[in-house]
């Protein structure tokens, strides 16, 4: 089946003029089912148990993230999508296929299948882009005319049009990347893989490979798995997150679950960096008990995704005086997240800012700042 799309509207360069390309797509095609998935390596100190008892699926068309500290497992998990690494344990299904029983023909249809773009981008430096790009096709034997068009489509797709020419050191980290995107694009793909992607990239960089990729994911409707160990990258493309710690599932759902009330001790770590402290002064001025019947109560009030956070209800439990000290609340598909500090004068009703947050927390008392 064959789908056509416009993209006459691609964000990336303004410079993307309109082109139909045809793109294959299955029903439900871009699925992957982990059944039980362990890797052990034999490695000369011993063996090293990489993965261990990997149960879980991912939905055709998601963007889905995998996350956890270094030497967790995740680009183990990554390549055995397409058997770069072969499970010593379980099965890998892709559309309900499983590839370790793949002979040798169809595990190369299969890896065309999949696309895969990395942190150093693995460009040909002696080749032009138009000739990196095109080389998927070259290896599968697709006739030039045919060639030249998907090559053309690609590099439209990624906003570089106009760079076919140039050497990849001729090319910003970007754009670089955007030739690893193309290239992994060209040979039409149900599934992009993508591990520490935009690591090498500065954060502006980072966002613009975020928003083709994220573009690319709605306009083709192709799967998308992305490790990375930059938190932001998850909350801003991610639809589902999966937390690996040595080797197993920590935990695993949408987004705003797991950022907005992470259980695992993992993930807490992981998002340690997003959250704020307390104010340096305040937690000079704070003390566990109360000590005057003017002391301010300071709470943290935390938003996971539940409740939306109403400033007029919070500001009328939180009494004639009360203030707002710190908020970093995000908005993660539609929901809100994060955590507010604020000071709650003695006559705030705070039985009622339990309806308002989805979870509060009494930090301690502080004597009023004006007082
Ligand atoms: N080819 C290999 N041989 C031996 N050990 C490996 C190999 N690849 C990875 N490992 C080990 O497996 C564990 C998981 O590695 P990896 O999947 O790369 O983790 P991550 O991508 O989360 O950093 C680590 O302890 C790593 O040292
Ligand atoms: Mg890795």
């Amino acid at each position: 089946m064959t789908r056509a799309l416009t993209i006459d509207a691609l964000r990336v360069s303004g410079r993307v003029e309109a082109a139909q390309v045809a793109w294959p797509a299955g029903p439900a095609a871009g699925t992957v089912r982990f059944k039980g998935v362990g890797k052990t390596y034999r490695a000369g100190s011993g063996d090293v148990r990489a993965l261990d008892g990997i149960d879980m699926d991912i939905r055709a068309g998601e963007v889905f993230g995998i996350i956890g500290r270094s030497g967790a497992g995740k680009s183990s998990l990554l390549r055995t999508i397409n058997r770069l690494e072969q499970p010593s344990q379980g099965r890998v299904l892709v559309d309900g296929q499983d590839i370790g029983r793949l002979d040798e023909a169809a595990l190369v249809a299969l890896r065309r299948r999949i696309g895969m773009i990395f942190q150093h981008f693995n460009l040909l430096s002696a080749k032009t882009v138009r000739e990196n790009v095109a080389l998927p096709l070259r290896v599968a034997g697709v006739p030039r005319p045919e060639r030249e068009t998907r090559v053309t489509e690609a590099l439209e797709l990624v906003g570089l049009k106009d760079k076919g020419d140039a050497y990849p050191s001729r090319l910003s980290g970007g754009q670089k990347q955007r030739v690893g995107i193309a290239r992994a694009l060209v040979g039409r793909p149900e599934i992009l893989l993508c591990d520490e992607a935009t690591s090498a990239l500065d954060p502006e960089t980072t966002l613009s490979i975020l928003t083709l990729l994220r573009d690319i994911n709605a306009r083709l409707g192709l799967t998308i798995v992305l490790i990375t160990h930059e938190m932001s990258v998850i909350r801003e493309i991610c639809d589902r997150v999966l937390v690996l710690e040595a080797g197993r599932i920590a935990e695993q759902g949408p987004v705003w679950q797991v950022f907005g009330a992470p259980r695992h001790p993992a993930t807490q770590a992981l998002l340690q960096p997003l959250l704020k402290g307390l104010p340096e002064d305040l937690a000079a001025r704070l003390h566990a008990e109360r000590r005057s019947p003017r002391d301010e109560v300071i709470l943290e009030l935390g938003f996971a995704g539940q409740r939306r956070p109403d400033l007029s209800a919070l500001a009328g439990a939180l009494g004639r005086r009360g203030r707002l000290l710190t908020a970093n609340i995000d908005s993660i598909q539609g929901r809100a997240v994060g955590r507010v500090l604020v000071a709650a004068a003695p006559d705030a009703d705070l039985a009622r800012l339990d309806d308002l947050c989805d979870d509060r927390k009494v930090l301690g008392h502080a004597l009023a700042a004006n007082d």
